[in-house]
């Protein structure tokens, strides 16, 4: 199981006792009457995973003053539904590892990981039914769309070497920022915030998140798969462009350019450590990281309008620690 490190989990240390609040509602929604629905969901959910969107949405309830106990239910339809994307995910990129595991789709086939995504994506909705709250409905049923339209505009966009930097930032901010931005959002929707502060809270979601999937991408080219429990290199299997790419084109020579045109349209892996070399050496893998942090920075300019207490402060801790996570 991939780890978290020790200086995220001291921020994190705040909801310690809530987050076990939630794995309980997890364990106890993964109940169906079909055995292959539990022993893939337990599966791919017992294998840990960081548990970050949970962490938020309890660490903004915290810092809004919200104690009741809906906020579990809530954080573990977002656990879910980020875990039934990590299901078609895995399908779609042909992933093989995950979470230090070999992946649902390369134990269970892509068959079954395709339905019990469904299957955890539509007990999501029961559980949020429980909630009895339009607003937190429509937040959760747009971040979905949005997340499927996102991986459907990533799909159209494989192998095309000419994708733009704005191209590629509407991509993950549908497929990633978008669940981060709707677990704060709810936050304050159950604690009945004022709409500057729900607004705060999107906006360090969304911001947060992107920094996240730009993070996610750099460790693509830069991880340690033994540290992320995923493989490097998925991303250019794909013919996927992200900003590692994007950069060291602008910024290579005209061969350098070439040769990574030519591994995104064929989307084979043979040039993977050539690739990985002009990253390197164009100074992309770092500037990708300044992105990152540029997010970094907006999500703590978002914190920066919620009450200042503890919570708000290890919300603040996980915007610097994000630049440094290997995992
Ligand atoms: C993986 O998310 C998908 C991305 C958005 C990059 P996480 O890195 O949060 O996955 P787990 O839940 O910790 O395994
Ligand atoms: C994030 O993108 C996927 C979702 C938000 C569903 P990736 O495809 O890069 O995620 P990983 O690297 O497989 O976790
Ligand atoms: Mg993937
Ligand atoms: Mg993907
Ligand atoms: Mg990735």
């Amino acid at each position: 199981m991939a780890a978290t490190s020790s200086s995220t989990a001291s921020s994190l240390a705040l909801i310690a006792q809530d987050m076990l609040q939630v794995d309980e509602v997890i364990a106890q929604r993964l109940d169906s009457s079909v055995p292959l629905v539990g022993q893939v969901a337990r599966y791919i959910i017992s294998a840990g995973g960081k548990r970050l969107r949970p962490a938020l949405l309890l660490l903004a309830c915290g810092a809004l003053g919200y104690q009741g106990a809906q906020r579990f239910n809530i954080a573990a339809v977002i656990e879910f539904i980020h875990t039934a994307t990590l299901l078609h995910d895995d399908v779609v990129d042909e992933s093989t590892l995950r979470r230090g595991r070999p992946t649902a789709n390369e134990s269970f086939g892509n068959p079954a990981s395709v339905l019990v995504g469904d299957f955890l994506h539509s007990r999501a909705f029961q559980m949020m039914v429980d909630a009895d709250d339009m607003r937190i409905m429509q937040i959760l049923s747009e971040a979905t769309n949005v997340i499927a339209e996102g991986e459907v505009q990533q799909l159209m966009n494989t192998h095309d070497a000419s994708l733009s930097e704005a191209g590629y930032l509407q991509v993950i901010r549908s497929k990633t920022a978008k669940l981060f931005e709707a677990s704060t959002r709810l936050a304050a929707v159950l604690a009945g915030s004022p709409a500057a502060v729900e607004d705060a809270c999107a906006d360090y979601g969304q911001a947060l998140g992107t920094a996240f999937q730009v993070i996610d991408d750099v460790l693509d080219y830069d991880g340690d798969a033994s540290e992320m429990g995923k493989n490097l290199g998925d991303d250019l299997r794909e013919g996927k462009v992200t900003l590692p790419l994007i950069i060291a084109m602008q910024r290579g020579s005209d061969a350098q350019r070439q040769l990574i045109r030519d591994a995104i349209e064929a989307g084979a892996t043979d040039e993977l450590a050539s690739v990985i070399a002009i990253v390197k050496e164009t100074g992309a893998l770092d500037a990708t990281r300044e992105a990152a942090a540029a997010q970094a920075r907006l999500a703590l300019d978002a914190a920066a309008q919620l009450p200042d207490n503890a919570h708000t402060a290890a919300l603040r801790e996980l915007a610097s620690q994000l630049l440094e996570r290997r995992v």
